[in-house]
């Protein structure tokens, strides 16, 4: 199964992407996670990112579409995966219909996560993660169990996002209502789009996924 997870920054992608992982054991690709990565090892896509992440804006399509054709090729994509920040603009949604055409393989749902703008800011500025070992939480929504200590493994460090101060996260939303938003014509056009209640809590909004990748929804 291969689907892609769309809507704005903050509207959980990432959140039901994980869960989608471990449900279905389909990879996910978040683009955003990868770019982060590369800026952190340093390296020529990671120097060329850097900078037009922080400003909020979109790394250009070429430097993505190459990126992800090399990672929809590893083998822990076999089962199927699930695309979290991509595709971002038009240019990108066609580059993806063309490499998976070249596979062999087809797109099975498009699940758009609707959420308020003034929603989208309060979830990305309490937006933490564990530096050890990646796993995310929210100062409100979803905070550790026992302050300062991860759920997961134990640390005690976490991270904030670079992009998450508010004037970056403008510019981001800006960045999608302008070249995002289109992408949901586009794939209503191809029979492929479903919405769901963003807005929802986190479990609800798995719910509703569910019941669109089984038949249900
Ligand atoms: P990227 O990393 O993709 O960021 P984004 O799209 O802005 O999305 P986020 O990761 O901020 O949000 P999310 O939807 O995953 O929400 P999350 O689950 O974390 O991109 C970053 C940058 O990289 C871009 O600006 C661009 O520069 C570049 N880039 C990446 N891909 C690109 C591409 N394809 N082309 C060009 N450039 C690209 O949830 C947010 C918070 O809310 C969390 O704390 C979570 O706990 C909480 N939360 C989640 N769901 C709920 C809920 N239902 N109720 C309450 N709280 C919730």
């Amino acid at each position: 199964m291969n689907l892609i997870l769309l809507g704005p920054p903050g509207a959980g992608k990432g959140t039901q992407a994980k869960r989608l992982e471990e449900q279905f054991g389909i990879a996910q690709i978040s683009t955003g996670d990868m770019l982060r990565a590369e800026v952190k090892s340093g390296s020529e896509i990671g120097l060329q990112a850097k900078a037009i992440m922080e400003r909020g804006e979109l790394v250009p399509d070429g430097v993505i579409t190459a990126m992800l054709a090399a990672r929809v090729s590893r083998p822990d994509c076999a089962k199927g995966f699930i695309l979290d920040g991509f595709p971002r603009t038009v240019p990108q949604a066609e580059a993806l219909d063309r490499m998976l055409a070249e596979k062999g393989l087809r797109l099975d749902h498009v699940i758009e996560l609707k959420v308020d703008d003034a929603a989208l800011v309060e979830r990305i500025a309490g937006r933490f993660t564990c530096a050890k070992c990646g796993a995310g939480y929210h100062d409100t929504f979803k905070p550790t169990a026992k302050p300062g200590v991860c759920d997961s493994c134990g640390s005690t460090e976490f991270t904030r996002r670079a992009d998450d101060r508010a004037e970056t996260v403008a510019a981001r939303l800006e960045a999608y209502h302008r070249q995002t938003a289109p992408l949901l014509p586009y794939y209503a056009a191809q029979g492929k789009l479903s919405g769901v209640d963003g807005m929802a809590s986190m479990d609800a909004v798995a719910r509703q996924i569910g019941a669109i990748l089984t038949g249900k929804g």
